[in-house]
């Protein structure tokens, strides 16, 4: 990857503004949390950044550990500072996710992977699911919130979409961020279908996958994935 995220603060512009729609997806993931019985709950988050959703979810929930796996360092001491005017138990790994996954042990109640996959190959997205399916406990769930193809559409036709999109409604950003935001989602982003989740879904074994909300760019998707019937 490049490294884009080695300078947090233009990602942090696009956050603050909304453009990626992360109060959406936390409010989407929360009606979901809210209606299962509330206990201490373990939460890992790949690809955490400095952990807007979580952030966003943390005051309705009961935290009992929260673990956050991100490779950009710089990322992680913004979400240190934020953590440290907070009582939650966390542990920070600065490290590469599929790394993480296939080393760790324990397990999970809650997995969030917000906007990381689709850095990684068409492979390892579906190595990446079925790591993450053995790291939750029995009726755990996974939010995956992530840039996804339309239908039929391709790797090139969804990027001039998205630069046409940025252009045109990122409004917030710099010249000089939206060449650099430009460059990183041409070189890194490589979205899948929302189907292509769903077989890969199945086969690993999680039982409901379920589309929970999408963005006012249709591309932003949230989607749930359960482990066991409840
Ligand atoms: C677009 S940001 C999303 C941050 C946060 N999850 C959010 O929703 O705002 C993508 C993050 O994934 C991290 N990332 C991408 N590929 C990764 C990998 N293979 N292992 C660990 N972190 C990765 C990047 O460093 C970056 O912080």
């Amino acid at each position: 990857m490049d490294n884009f995220f080695q300078q947090w603060r233009t990602y942090r512009t696009i956050v603050t503004h909304g453009y990626m729609g992360h109060k959406g997806i936390a409010d989407s993931i929360l009606r979901q949390l809210q209606q299962r019985p509330q206990q201490g709950l373990d939460i890992l988050d790949l690809g955490c950044g400095d952990a807007e959703v979580f952030f966003r979810l943390l005051p309705e929930l009961t935290v009992n550990a929260y673990k956050g796996v991100d490779s950009s360092a710089a990322a992680l001491d913004v979400l240190t500072e934020r953590f440290n005017s907070r009582d939650v138990t966390f542990q920070l790994y600065c490290q590469d996710m599929m790394d993480f996954l296939s080393s760790y042990d324990g397990q999970f109640d809650i997995i969030l992977a917000g906007f990381c996959m689709h850095h990684l190959s068409f492979d390892e997205k579906k190595r990446c699911l079925q790591m993450a399916y053995h790291c939750l406990r029995e009726h755990g769930v996974m939010f995956i919130y992530d840039i996804f193809l339309q239908p039929g559409e391709s790797r090139d036709q969804y990027l001039s979409r998205y630069l046409a999109y940025m252009h045109s409604n990122w409004e917030a950003m710099s010249t000089l961020e939206l060449e650099a935001a430009g460059a990183h989602i041409t070189g890194c982003d490589f979205p899948e279908e929302v189907e292509v989740f769903r077989q890969w879904s199945e086969a690993v074994g999680f039982e409901q996958i379920r589309s929970l909300w999408e963005g006012e760019w249709h591309s932003h998707k949230l989607l749930q994935l359960k482990r066991g019937e409840s």
